[in-house]
């Protein structure tokens, strides 16, 4: 099985996804945020106040090349920008999870704010963006509806 791809807006559920997959398809999850702030030693709050946000897509190109070095399957739980800005096709099987603005809306609230950076500028006009790329990207989309056996189904299929 090649690696899976896990992309899609902040909020839009990856990360809990990841955890309910990962014992599933029996792939453990490479996160690609926490592997940065491992790495910095900070939130990405923090990475992006400190050092800027071009010096976290730095960040990000790099660590796309540690998965391009793994020698077994991961499942890849990435950030939002960087399921937009890498060549993540490059990788494994590429899922979005296109959820709807309003449920992205819903699902930010101030704590999850607190640790996205982005998440307090112009959420819409970079959801449409955004949007637009994942859809290209995207082999497989989820739509928030299915249920997790579908999902796997749907994954084993693809594998
Ligand atoms: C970002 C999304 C965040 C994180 C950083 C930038 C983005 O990850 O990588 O704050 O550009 O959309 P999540 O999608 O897990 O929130």
């Amino acid at each position: 099985m090649k690696h899976v791809i896990l992309i899609g807006f902040m909020g839009s559920g990856k990360s809990t996804l990841a955890s309910l997959l990962s014992p599933r398809l029996n792939l453990p999850i490479f996160s690609t945020d926490l592997t940065i702030e491992k790495k910095i030693k900070m939130p990405i709050s923090q990475i992006f106040k400190t050092f800027g946000e071009d010096f976290f897509r730095q960040e990000e190109d790099e660590v796309f090349f540690k998965i391009k070095a793994l020698q077994t399957p991961y499942l890849i739980d990435c950030g939002g920008g960087f399921g937009a800005y890498q060549n993540v096709n490059e990788l494994g099987v590429v899922v979005f999870l296109d959820i709807k603005i309003n449920e992205i809306y819903k699902r930010l609230n101030v704590q999850e704010k607190a640790k996205r950076p982005l998440a307090h500028e112009n959420l819409e006009r970079l959801f449409k963006t955004r949007h637009q790329i994942y859809h290209q990207k995207a082999d497989v989309i989820l739509k928030g509806s299915e249920s997790l056996e579908e999902i796997i189904r749907i994954l084993q299929e693809r594998a």
